[in-house]
C-alpha cells in the first residue's frame, strides 16, 4: 500500500500518531511478547494436562516402575520430577517414554494435553486402539507409536493434526483402510505405516503431500494400483510398499520423483513393463521390483542413474538381453536378474564393475561363457539354472562353438522359489543406508513454525500513523548535492560517498511506503523518480541529541564504510527539526522475517546460507568495533539486512550516537525484552563490545535453532534452553528442521552444527570476560567453515542504489509511545 509521503506539496509530516494504534500495538504488545512472569509461572502444571497425565498413567500398566515418580498432587509433573514429560508455560509439550516395558492402553484422555508437540512411545507392550483424540492435538509434529500392539483402524482424526510432521506407527496390528483425510496433514515429511494389517488402496490423496521425503506402507495387505499421481510427491525421497497385494503397473509419473532414492516395490502383483521415465529418477540409489509379473526388456537407458548401488529385478518376467550399459553402472555393490526369462549372453562390460560384491542371473535363459573376472569372483549359486551358460565353476567348459541360445531352461517348481516374504531383517538391511539419512530427524520435532506477525502488524500500524500524520512543513526548497539551503523554508540534504544523487525536492517528493516500525523512528521505502528505492528513516522527535552534536555524529555515521554494514547516503535535516536519514534499500527484508516468517513453500535455509549469514554479522561487528571503535548496542535478528544474495548488512549502526542519553536508556529496555540484552545491562545502563557479543550470540543461536529469542520454553530463555537440551544430549533437537535436513546429508555438516552451536553459547556466556572478541568469532567461524572465508563478502561501494534499510520491531516503540 504505497501512501504518498506528504499532500501539501512536498513538505514533511512529522507529527505522532493517533490513539487507535496504541490499542492495536498495545494488544500486539500482549500477544506477542510473553512477560518474563509467565515463564516462570510454568513450573506449575495446568489443570486439563494434570488431568490428562494421570488418565494415561491409570491405563498404562508399568511392570518396570519406570512412572515410579508420577506420583503426588503432580503439581510438579513440569519439574522434571515426571519421567518422560517435558512442558512450557505450564503445558505439556512432550511426553517421551520409548523402550520401557510399558503395557496396557492409551487413554484418550490424551487429548487434554493440548500443547502437546512430540509423543513418543515406540517399543512397548501398548494395546487397545490408538486414541482418536489425538486428532485435537493441533500443536503435534512428531508421534512415535511404533512397535507396540495397537489394533484397530489408523484413526482419520489424525489428519486434524495440521503440523504433523513424522507420523510413525509402525510395526502393529492395525487393520482397516488407510484414511484419506490423513491428507490434510500437510506437513507431514515423514510417513510411516508399515508392517500392519492394513487392505484397500493406497489413497490417492496421499500423493498431495508437498514435503513428504518417506513412505513406507511395507508388508500390509494394501491392493489397487499405485494412484497415477504418484510423481506429485516431489520431496520423496524413499518409497517403501514392498510386501503388499499391489497390482496394476508402475505409473509413469514415477519419473517426476526427482529427489527419489530408494524405490521398493518388491513382493507385490505389479504387471506391465519397467516405465521408461524410472530411469531419469538420477537420484536413485536402491531399486527393487523383486517377486512380481513385470515384463518386458530393461532397457539400455538403465546406465543415467548413475548413482545406482543396488538393482534388484529378481523374479519377474523380463525377457530380452542384459544390455551392455550395465557395465556403466560403476557403484554398484548388488546387481540381481534371477530367475526372469532373460537371454542372450552375459555382457563382457560387466566386468568392470569393480565394487559388485552381490551378483545373481540363475534362472534365466542365457547362454554363452561367462566373463572370466565374473566367474573367478562369484561361486556357480550365481550362474545356476541357466542350461546354456558355460565355464562357471561346476558347467561345462565353454567349446569354440557353443551351443545356440534358443533351447527353453527347465521350468522353475514353484517349491523352489524362495518363501514369498523377506524377513524383518533382511528388509531392515536392505533399507538401512537410507535409515541413517533419516535417523537424525526422527528425533527432531520440537521446531517452532512460528509464524512472526510482527511485520505485517507493523505495516497495518504504520498505515495507521501515516494517515494520522499532518503536514506541519513547509514547501522543501531543498538543495543540491551537499549543498545547504538553509533558512526558514528550506532544509538542508547532505550526501556521503555512494551512487545516489538527488535533490532535498526529489527525496520528498518520492513516493513512499511504509516499511515499519523501529526503536529510532519509522522506516519508508521510497521509489525515487527513476524507478530506485531507497530506505527512509524518519527519527522519532525529541529522542535526538541537539544540532550541533548531532551534526558531528551524523557525519561520521556516513564515513562508515563496510560490506557487512549498511551504508548511510544522506540525510536530511528539515525547517521544523524533521530528520531523514537515508540509507541503501535492501529488498530481502530482515533476517528475523528471512527465518520466522516464511512462506510454507519457500525452500528451507540452508547451513551454508546461515553460515554466511553469521559470518558477514561477525565481520560487520568486529569492523564497527575493531576498526570505526563503535558499539553498536541493539544487535537484533530484525537490525540485520539481507541482500539479494543473503549478505548480511548490519543496520542502525551508531544511531545510538545520535540519540539523547534518555532514548537510548530505552532502547536498551526494549531490547532486553526480545532476548538480545546481555544479562549486566540490567545494572550498566550502557552498551559495550561484550554486550554486542552476547547479541551476536543470541543472534547465532537464531540461525541455528530456528527459535526467536522472544520464545521461551520450559520457563528458560533461549541460551538455557539450548544449555539444558545439550546437557541431556538432545543436541540434535536443538538445531532447525531445515538444518537437520541439511546435516542428514553428510557428517561433516553435523559436526559444524555443534561447533557453531559452542561458539554462540560461548558468545552468551553470563559473564562478559568470559565472552570472546568479534575477531575471534569471526576467526572460528572461518575455521568452521573455511568456503564462507573466501565467499561471503561483496562489495557494495558501487552498487547502484537499490539496496536495503527496514523494519524492526514495534513493540519497542509501542512502549515508549505509550509512555510519552
Ligand atoms: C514420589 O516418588 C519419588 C520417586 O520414587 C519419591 O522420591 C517421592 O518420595 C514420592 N513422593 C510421594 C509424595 O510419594
Ligand atoms: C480434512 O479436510 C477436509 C476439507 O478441508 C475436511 O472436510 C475434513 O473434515 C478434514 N478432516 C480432518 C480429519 O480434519
Ligand atoms: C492379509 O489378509 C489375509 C486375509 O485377509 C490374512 O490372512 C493375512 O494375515 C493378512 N496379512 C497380514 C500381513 O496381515
Ligand atoms: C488382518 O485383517 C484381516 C481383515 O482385514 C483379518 O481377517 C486378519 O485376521 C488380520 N490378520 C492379522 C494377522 O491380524
Ligand atoms: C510430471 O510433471 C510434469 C510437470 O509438473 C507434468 O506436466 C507431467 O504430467 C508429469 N508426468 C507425469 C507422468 O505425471
Ligand atoms: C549421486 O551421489 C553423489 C554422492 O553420493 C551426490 O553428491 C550426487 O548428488 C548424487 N546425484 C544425484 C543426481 O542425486
Ligand atoms: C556405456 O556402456 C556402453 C557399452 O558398454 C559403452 O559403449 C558406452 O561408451 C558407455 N557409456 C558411457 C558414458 O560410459
Ligand atoms: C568402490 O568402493 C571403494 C571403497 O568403498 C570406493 O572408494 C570407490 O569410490 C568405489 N567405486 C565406485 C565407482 O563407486
Ligand atoms: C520365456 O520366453 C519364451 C520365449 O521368449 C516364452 O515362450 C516363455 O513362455 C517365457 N517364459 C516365461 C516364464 O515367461
Ligand atoms: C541366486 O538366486 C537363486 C534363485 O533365486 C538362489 O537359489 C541362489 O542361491 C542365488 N545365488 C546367490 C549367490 O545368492
Ligand atoms: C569351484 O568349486 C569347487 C567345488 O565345488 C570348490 O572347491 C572351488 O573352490 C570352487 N572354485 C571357485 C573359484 O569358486
Amino acid at each position: 500500500m504505497g501512501v504518498v509521503w506528504n499532500s501539501n506539496r512536498c513538505s514533511v509530516g512529522s507529527r505522532g500518531s493517533g490513539g487507535g494504534f496504541i490499542v492495536l500495538s498495545l494488544l500486539l504488545l500482549l500477544l506477542l511478547v510473553p512477560a518474563r512472569g509467565q515463564a516462570l509461572d510454568g513450573v506449575v502444571i495446568a489443570q486439563a494436562d494434570l488431568q490428562g497425565l494421570q488418565a494415561i498413567r491409570q491405563a498404562l500398566v508399568d511392570p518396570r516402575g519406570f512412572l515410579r515418580g508420577w506420583n503426588g498432587t503432580g503439581l510438579d509433573a513440569c519439574s522434571g520430577s515426571w519421567a518422560g514429560v517435558k512442558c512450557a508455560r505450564g503445558k505439556v509439550i512432550a511426553l517421551q517414554l520409548p523402550f520401557k516395558g510399558l503395557a496396557g492402553a492409551l487413554s484418550d484422555k490424551l487429548g487434554q494435553l493440548t500443547a502437546l508437540r512430540k509423543l513418543s512411545l515406540h517399543d512397548n507392550a501398548l494395546g487397545g486402539q490408538v486414541p482418536a483424540s489425538i486428532g485435537f492435538l493441533r500443536d503435534l509434529r512428531g508421534l512415535y507409536l511404533f512397535n507396540n500392539r495397537f489394533a484397530g483402524a489408523v484413526p482419520a482424526a489424525l489428519g486434524g493434526c495440521a503440523l504433523l510432521q513424522t507420523l510413525d506407527l509402525s510395526g502393529n496390528s492395525l487393520s482397516g483402510t488407510i484414511p484419506s483425510s490423513l491428507a490434510n496433514a500437510t506437513r507431514l515429511y515423514r510417513l510411516n505405516l508399515a508392517y500392519n494389517n492394513l487392505s484397500g488402496p493406497v489413497p490417492a490423496s496421499l500423493t498431495s503431500f508437498r514435503f513428504l521425503e518417506s513412505l513406507r506402507l511395507n508388508n500390509n495387505n494394501l491392493s489397487g494400483e499405485l494412484p497415477s499421481t504418484i510423481g506429485d510427491l516431489r520431496m520423496l525421497r524413499e518409497l517403501s510398499l514392498s510386501n503388499n497385494l499391489i497390482s496394476g503397473s508402475i505409473p509413469d509419473g514415477i519419473g517426476n520423483l526427482s529427489s527419489l532414492q530408494s524405490l521398493d516395490l518388491s513382493d507385490n502383483l505389479l504387471g506391465g513393463t519397467l516405465p521408461v521415465s524410472l530411469f531419469s529418477i538420477v537420484s536413485l540409489v536402491e531399486i527393487k521390483l523383486d517377486g512380481n509379473a513385470i515384463g518386458g526388456h530393461i532397457p539400455e537407458a538403465i546406465d543415467g542413474l548413475k548413482n545406482l548401488t543396488k538393482l534388484s529385478l529378481r523374479r519377474n518376467d523380463l525377457d530380452g538381453e542384459i544390455p551392455a550399459t550395465v557395465g556403466n553402472l560403476t557403484r554398484l555393490l548388488l546387481l540381481d536378474f534371477s530367475e526372469n526369462n532373460l537371454t542372450g549372453g552375459i555382457p563382457e562390460s560387466l566386468s568392470s564393475l569393480a565394487n559388485l560384491s552381490s551378483f545373481n542371473v540363475s534362472y534365466n535363459r542365457l547362454s554363452g561363457p561367462v566373463p572370466v573376472v565374473l566367474s573367478n569372483k562369484f561361486s556357480s549359486n550365481s550362474f545356476v539354472g541357466n542350461l546354456q551358460l558355460c565355464g562357471f565353476n561346476g558347467s561345462d567348459i565353454c567349446t569354440s562353438a557353443s551351443p545356440p541360445a534358443n533351447m527353453a531352461p527347465p521350468p522353475l517348481p514353484l517349491s523352489e522359489r524362495p518363501t514369498r516374504r523377506l524377513n524383518k531383517k533382511e528388509l531392515a538391511i536392505a533399507v538401512g543406508g537410507i535409515s541413517l539419512l533419516f535417523a537424525l530427524l526422527f528425533c527432531c520435532v520440537l521446531i517452532f513454525w512460528r509464524k512472526d506477525k510482527k511485520e505485517s502488524a507493523s505495516s497495518k500500524k504504520g498505515a495507521k500513523d501515516a494517515a494520522a500524520a499532518k503536514d506541519v512543513g513547509k514547501p522543501g526548497a531543498g538543495s543540491g548535492k551537499g549543498s545547504d539551503a538553509g533558512g526558514d523554508g528550506g532544509g538542508k540534504l547532505v550526501h556521503f560517498d555512494g551512487p545516489l544523487s538527488f535533490t532535498a525536492d526529489d527525496l520528498l517528493c518520492a513516493t513512499a511506503e511504509i516499511l515499519g516500525k523501529s526503536t529510532y523512528g519509522t522506516v519508508y521505502k521510497a521509489t525515487m523518480e527513476d524507478g530506485s528505492y531507497v530506505a527512509v528513516k524518519r527519527l522519532r522527535e525529541k529522542i535526538a541529541k541537539s544540532h550541533k552534536e548531532f551534526e558531528t555524529e551524523v557525519n561520521a555515521l556516513g564515513k562508515l564504510r563496510h560490506p557487512n554494514l549498511l551504508s548511510l547516503r544522506a540525510y536530511y535535516h528539515g525547517p521544523k527539526g524533521e530528520k531523514l536519514l537515508v540509507f541503501d534499500f535492501m529488498t530481502k527484508g530482515n533476517l528475523a522475517s528471512f527465518l520466522h516468517a516464511r512462506a510454507p513453500d519457500s525452500p528451507p535455509v540452508s547451513w551454508q546460507t546461515r553460515m554466511n549469514i553469521a559470518v558477514g554479522v561477525a565481520r560487520g561487528l568486529h569492523h564497527l568495533h575493531a576498526d570505526a571503535s563503535m558499539v553498536h548496542g541493539n544487535l537484533t535478528s530484525t537490525n540485520i539486512l539481507l541482500d539479494e544474495d543473503n549478505n548480511a548488512k548490519i543496520a542502525d549502526c551508531g544511531l545510538s550516537r545520535l540519540m539523547s542519553a534518555a532514548a537510548n536508556s530505552n532502547v536498551i529496555a526494549a531490547a532486553g525484552a526480545l532476548g538480545y540484552r546481555a544479562p549486566e545491562l540490567s545494572k550498566l545502563k550502557k552498551a559495550n563490545t561484550k554486550t554486542d557479543i552476547y547479541s551476536l550470540g543470541m543472534i547465532m543461536l537464531e540461525l541455528l535453532t530456528g527459535k526467536s529469542p522472544g520464545d521461551s520454553t520450559n520457563g528458560l530463555d533461549l541460551p538455557q534452553w539450548v544449555a539444558s537440551v545439550v546437557e541431556e544430549e538432545w543436541t540434535n533437537e536443538v538445531f532447525d528442521l531445515d538444518l537437520m535436513k541439511d546435516a542428514a546429508t553428510g557428517s561433516e555438516t553435523g559436526e559444524e552444527l555443534v561447533k557453531t552451536l559452542k561458539l554462540a553459547l560461548h558468545c552468551v556466556d553470563p559473564s562478559p570476560v568470559a565472552r570472546p572478541e568479534a575477531q575471534q568469532v569471526l576467526r572460528q567461524l572461518e575455521q568452521i567453515k573455511p568456503s564462507i572465508a573466501v565467499s561471503a563478502s561483496s562489495s557494495f561501494t558501487g552498487e547502484p542504489s537499490h539496496t536495503t534499510a527496514t523494519a524492526t520491531t514495534i513493540t519497542d516503540d509501542t512502549k515508549s509511545t505509550a509512555t510519552e
